[in-house]
């Protein structure tokens, strides 16, 4: 286990709320803002064939909300173009217009029923 992960007990996803696949838009309220790296950011878990990403809810095209993108294999797709984003790394993975950048994704761990957030 590694400490980075746990250094604030109050950084964490409790993942009873997210027992079905899909994709959901993350809120940090006040009580609970999240990792200092990510609170302001707009983020997304994907609960997808047994694993959890945290990604930005931004595609790296023209910033769409990824909120509605689509899920295939390790992939999510962005509607608007279809670009598609690995959901570890980030990297594009089908790239039919160039001026794109990867998305971000955030490192995590879960123990238990949490997810924590790398600081
Ligand atoms: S805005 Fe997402 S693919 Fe163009």
């Amino acid at each position: 286990m590694s400490e980075q992960f746990i250094s604030d007990k109050k950084d964490f996803i409790n993942l009873d709320d997210y027992s079905e696949d899909g994709i959901f838009e993350l809120k940090f309220d006040s009580q609970s803002l999240g990792p200092s790296a990510v609170r302001k950011e707009s983020l997304l878990l994907v609960v997808h064939q047994g694993q959890y990403h945290v990604i930005e809810n931004k595609c790296g095209h023209f910033g769409v909300p990824l909120l509605n993108g689509e899920l295939s294999g390790n992939e999510i797709i962005c509607t608007e173009h279809g670009i598609s984003f690995d959901l570890d790394s980030g990297n594009i993975v089908n790239r039919p217009y160039e001026n794109c950048d990867p998305i971000k994704t955030f490192d995590s761990i879960v123990i238990g029923n949490r997810l924590y957030l790398k600081d």
